[in-house]
Order: C-alpha cells, then sequence, then structure tokens
C-alpha cells in the first residue's frame, strides 16, 4: 500500500479483490486508474466512487470477471482538518479514564479558595490542612488508577491554570511514586498533599510579578524565587509537620545537576520526593495548555524531559515517567499502518509502542460511530505509523 501525505490529507492507494468491493458501499475510496479491456477500451474510469460504482452495476462482480479483470486498484483520498482532529479527540475523552470529576471541581474550588485568603492574609491552619486532606482524598483515587491521570479543562486565567497545575502536579507525583515505590501508599499521599500545596508561595508573589506576560527582570525572578521558601513558612504555620510534604513545596525547583533554588542542592542532596515533584511540576506545564500557548505533545515533552536528565532532572524519574506515559500517551491522535485513524485510550502491559486505539476513520476512510477499540499489542500486524496530535494532557 503506498501512502502520499501532507498533514491533513491522506491518500492511501491500494488493490482490492473483487470479493472486498462490497464492504466499500460507504467509502469515500475511488478507481485509481482507468481500467481497460484487452482492446483498450476504457471499463472503469479513473476517479470513480467505488460506493456508487457498487449501488449502481448490476452484477458488477460478474461482468468484471467476464471482462478478466479480478482486482481493481483504488484511492482512498481523505480531507482531515484540524477541526475534525479535534473533534475525534474530544469524542474519544470519554474512553479514558481521568481523574473523577466531582473530585477535580472541588479540589480545584478548594485550592482556589485558600489561594485568595493567603492573598488577603486571611488564611487560618484549617484553610491548608483542608487541602491536605483533599491530597489524601487524591492520593486514594491515584492508588487504584492503573495509568496516569490529569485533569482536563479550559483554563482561562493565571489563577485558574495554578489551581489545575497544583492538582495535576499532586496526581502525577501521586503516580510517578507509585510507579517507583510500588506498595508505599505514604510517599504516594506525600506527593499527591505536596503536589497541591506545592506553589502555595505564589500566594505571596505579586500580581504584576506573577502575572507579567513577559520576560521577568533579575528583580523580578529574585522574587518569584522566593515560592519554595515564603510556601513552606505557610505550610508550616498551617500546621503541616511532615518533612517529606515540606521538601516538596521547598525543594521542587532544585535541580539535580545542581543550580537549582532556593539552596542550590545536589543529588542526593535533594530528597526523592521533591525529584518527583521536579519531574511532575515541568511535564505539566510543558503540556499545559494555555491562554498564551498551545499545549506541546506529550512526545515532545517527554523528549525535552529526557534531554533535560541528569541536569535538571533525576534520571531514575524521568525514566519512570517514560515507563509510564508510554510513547503514545492516552489522548493521542494516531495514524495505523492501514491508513486508519484512532485515539490512544491506554496500554495494556506495559507496552509502550503498542497502545490500545479507539478507531475514529477505518482503513477504508469511513468515518466510526460505533465502539471499536484495537489493541495493537494483541497479536494484529498493525502498527502505528505516526501521531497526528494529543488532546495536551496525558491522563490515568
Ligand atoms: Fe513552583
Amino acid at each position: 500500500m503506498a501512502v502520499e501525505e501532507g498533514f491533513g490529507e491522506r491518500i492511501f492507494k491500494r488493490r482490492i479483490s473483487l470479493g472486498e468491493l462490497q464492504e466499500y458501499t460507504a467509502s469515500p475510496a475511488t478507481v485509481a486508474e482507468d481500467i481497460l479491456s484487452e482492446h483498450g477500451v476504457i471499463l472503469l474510469p479513473k476517479g470513480t466512487h467505488l460506493a456508487s460504482l457498487v449501488s449502481s452495476v448490476e452484477d458488477l462482480e460478474k461482468n468484471m470477471r467476464r471482462w478478466g479483470i479480478f482486482s481493481i486498484p483504488i484511492v482512498i483520498y481523505n480531507k482531515l482538518d484540524i477541526r475534525e482532529l479535534e473533534e475525534i479527540l474530544q469524542t474519544a475523552e470519554a474512553n479514558i479514564s481521568t481523574i473523577d470529576p466531582a473530585l477535580a471541581k472541588e479540589t480545584l474550588a478548594q485550592v482556589g479558595d485558600v489561594y485568595e485568603r493567603i492573598a488577603e492574609g486571611a488564611q487560618g491552619p484549617e484553610d491548608i490542612s483542608k487541602l491536605a486532606n483533599q491530597g489524601q482524598r487524591l492520593a486514594a483515587e491515584v492508588a487504584h488508577s492503573p495509568q496516569v491521570m490529569f485533569c482536563l479543562g479550559k483554563v482561562r486565567s493565571w489563577d485558574e491554570y495554578t489551581y489545575m497545575h497544583s492538582l495535576n502536579v499532586a496526581l502525577l507525583g501521586g503516580f510517578l511514586a507509585s510507579r517507583m515505590f510500588p506498595g508505599r501508599q505514604d510517599l504516594v499521599e506525600c506527593l499527591s498533599v505536596g503536589g497541591i500545596l506545592h506553589d502555595l508561595g505564589k500566594a505571596r508573589i505579586p500580581q504584576e510579578v506573577l502575572n507579567k506576560p513577559g520576560k521577568l527582570t533579575d528583580d523580578e525572578f529574585a522574587i518569584m524565587k522566593q515560592h519554595p521558601v515564603l510556601g513552606e513558612q505557610l505550610a508550616i504555620e498551617s500546621g503541616v509537620s511532615d518533612a517529606r510534604i515540606l521538601a516538596v513545596v521547598r525543594r521542587h525547583h532544585e535541580r539535580f545537576g545542581g543550580g537549582g533554588y532556593p539552596d542550590a542542592l545536589l543529588k542526593e542532596q535533594i530528597p526523592v520526593e521533591a525529584k518527583i515533584a521536579a519531574v511532575a511540576d515541568v511535564f505539566d506545564a510543558l503540556t499545559a495548555k494555555r491562554v498564551y500557548k498551545e499545549p506541546m505533545e506529550s512526545r515532545s515533552a517527554v523528549s525535552i524531559m529526557i534531554e533535560s536528565m541528569g541536569a535538571h532532572f533525576d534520571p531514575e524519574v524521568v525514566r519512570i515517567l517514560l515507563v509510564s506515559i508510554g510513547l503514545y500517551p492516552p489522548g493521542t491522535a494516531v495514524e495505523l499502518s492501514d491508513g486508519s485513524i484512532g485515539v490512544v485510550v491506554g496500554s495494556r502491559n506495559k507496552d509502550l509502542v503498542r497502545p490500545q486505539v479507539l478507531i475514529k476513520i477505518d482503513y477504508m476512510g469511513r468515518k466510526l460511530d460505533k465502539m471499536q477499540i484495537v489493541d495493537l499489542s494483541a497479536g494484529t500486524s498493525l502498527c502505528v505509523r505516526r501521531t497526528l496530535m494529543d488532546i495536551g494532557k496525558v491522563r490515568f
């Protein structure tokens, strides 16, 4: 099968037997080249729609055989624009497991409340401990989840982004901890609670610095860099005493190879909880949909993380991230080797290159309404030919 392409245009050429013709009644396929009789008379002109041919010509198969024609070269030309692809991704969302939406909504509202109260100087110890409880509920959710899970949603303002980012760092951090240290629910809780609280100090950073659209000046960056320490102080004042949770808050901007802030620690000096949080923090930031930027595809974000291994991140944590989300994270639109298009909804057996794909456009170019999930790890010869785009987030 030959393929010619540009993004959004897919041209598949293949030869089908007469017995397969009936399958193409709803396909946009056309005859790929003039089909001539032995005397050079055109029997089927190039460009004839297979669907109309099958429905309008009686005894087509029989006639073709009589003419000595036993197979037909066809071409499937599909124009797939970005909007259509987005629609496909949206319809696939229901098949990708995500965090319980009610829990996500409640968490976002609580984080929002606490940030506002901190900004006004009106927060009490019960506020932050409420968030810590919420983190524990997230940890329970993560513990039951076989895959990475993110909260998705339209984020309009900086505030909304920060709340959702906190939730995602909690979910991803908790998940990475569960993979790195199986059976250690205490660490999952620590990352989930720490993730929710990790940027608490930003509520004390002046809005004009936080919301500045351009690059920060050195002075502004120095202010921004105070947020881990401010966050740790707020957490301690509110009664958070677990040193590991406090380490997530204070040390999530430390760099594995040194040069991070606030303490420029190095490798083993950085607690593992903070190393996990650092990976979750940056990965979510890269793949987030922001007002001013399109989300980066998960695969590109993973590449950046890999490039920064050693200097910025603990290589072991990045390895766990890669193993956890795979090469084709849930939500990635992919084209399979037979030309069908679908969305990755998960993977079994931790198989990085053979995910489960919800097919939305089949190999004949037909849009499918019914559910058809192909598990590429289950003895099929199909494989992923290329990725088209992803939702911008992996989920568990
Ligand atoms: Fe931060």
